[in-house]
């Protein structure tokens, strides 16, 4: 019996777009969704990737995420926008946002843009390549609303959530340096691929509900709750706590605490500050060959063990290399849980059939 499907990106794209339209997105809001789920996938970031249609449809059928939304400018001020996400797929304000952000950075050189009440905005690095794809630098602080995952350095229960962090640099001729990870150790996504394959994550990561280290991905899934660990001691606890306040209280969203705890675990919401600049308004005409001296540089370390040297953004093109040709991995049992999310959509059991004969 397999334990994973290797599936087509193209395949699964259009699988994708098919479960939203069923359950009532317009074409566009439905290609969107599919392609930032599936470019997840294709960068390897498995957690931010089609596993989280499921939470999705669930966040749709209880009232929380609301389909064919748009971000709706809240403030203009020039070079700074705050935007509402008026609960939206998060794949859709945030394209949106981003769009807005970069118009306004050709005009002023600067722009930042606070986007507020998004339903989950993915892969932060998708937003990042959005505004490097325009030739612009940018850099994300995002939190997650009343969702707590993670303990504070020295603390011993989940009190804030995976608040990434993402920092783009464009490169000519090449793929852009990135930077984008969740502040805590994992993101709670990859308990998830974990729990799902039945496997542990590695020491360090995670402790139960009563604050002792464990590596058993079910603390995050079924009760009593752990918590996540943030990444590098204090640092990264200390990045989250930035995250917090400039993504969540900045955007003119929220923050977490007593007020906004949520009782439902499925809803994700969102906060993202976006900082955008035009590298060309530097007077910095070595720019790109300073960065190529220091890439080049660094990877002549000579390496401590079998690990390469890889610099930021790398990983993800290794990954999109591979899996254009061979096809994205999807776990049965996530890929059960997708099919389950289409049919509560309305897709019919010939129609699911005919996408999985496209995959077995
Ligand atoms: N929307 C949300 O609420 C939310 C919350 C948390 C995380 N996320 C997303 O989850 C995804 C996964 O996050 P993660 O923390 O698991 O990421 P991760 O731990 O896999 O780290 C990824 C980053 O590390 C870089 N990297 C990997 N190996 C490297 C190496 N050897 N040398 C140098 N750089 C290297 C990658 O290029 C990338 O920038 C991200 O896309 C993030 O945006 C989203």
């Amino acid at each position: 019996m397999k334990s994973e499907y290797r599936i087509n990106d193209q395949h699964l794209m259009q699988f994708v777009r098919a479960i939203w339209t069923h359950a009532g997105s317009t074409p566009l809001e439905a290609e969107r969704i599919a392609d930032h789920l599936v470019h997840a996938n294709l960068a390897g970031h498995d957690s931010h990737g089609v596993g989280m249609i499921p939470t999705y449809m669930i966040s749709l059928t209880q009232g929380y995420l609301q389909l064919n939304q748009h971000a709706r400018v809240v403030r203009d001020a020039g070079a700074i926008l705050t935007l509402d996400g008026c609960k939206g797929f998060g794949q859709v304000v945030a394209k949106e946002a981003m769009a807005l952000g970069i118009e306004r950075a050709q005009q002023f050189g600067i722009a930042a843009v606070g986007l507020h009440n998004a339903h989950h905005i993915g892969r932060i690095g998708y937003w990042a390549e959005q505004c490097a794809r325009a030739g612009f630098i940018s850099f994300h602080f995002v939190n997650v609303v009343g969702d707590p995952m993670v303990a504070p350095f020295g603390g011993s229960d989940r009190r804030f959530g995976t608040n990434p962090f993402c920092a783009i640099f464009p490169r000519a001729g090449k793929k852009p340096l990135l930077l984008d990870f969740a502040t805590s150790g994992i993101a709670f996504g990859k308990t998830r691929v974990a729990y799902n394959k039945g496997k542990t994550v590695a020491p360090g990561y995670l402790i139960d509900s009563q604050g002792q280290p464990t590596t058993e991905p079910k603390v995050m899934h079924e009760a009593p709750y752990g918590a996540l660990l943030p990444f590098g001691l204090h640092k990264g606890y200390a990045l989250a706590t930035m995250c917090e306040i400039l993504g969540g209280a900045l955007s003119g969203g929220r923050t977490t605490h007593d007020e906004t705890l949520q009782t439902c675990h499925e809803a994700i919401f969102n906060c993202m500050t976006t900082v955008i600049m035009n590298p060309a308004a530097f007077d910095a005409p070595a720019m790109q060959d300073e960065a190529d001296a220091f890439i080049s540089w660094v990877k002549q370390s000579p390496k401590s063990g079998e690990e390469e040297i890889h610099i930021p953004g790398e990983w993800e093109e290794t990954n999109r290399a591979e899996r254009l040709t061979k096809g994205i991995p999807v776990d049965t049992t996530t890929w059960q849980q997708i099919c389950q999310a289409a049919q509560q959509a309305g897709m019919s059991q010939g129609e699911l059939a005919d996408f999985n004969a496209l995959i077995s």
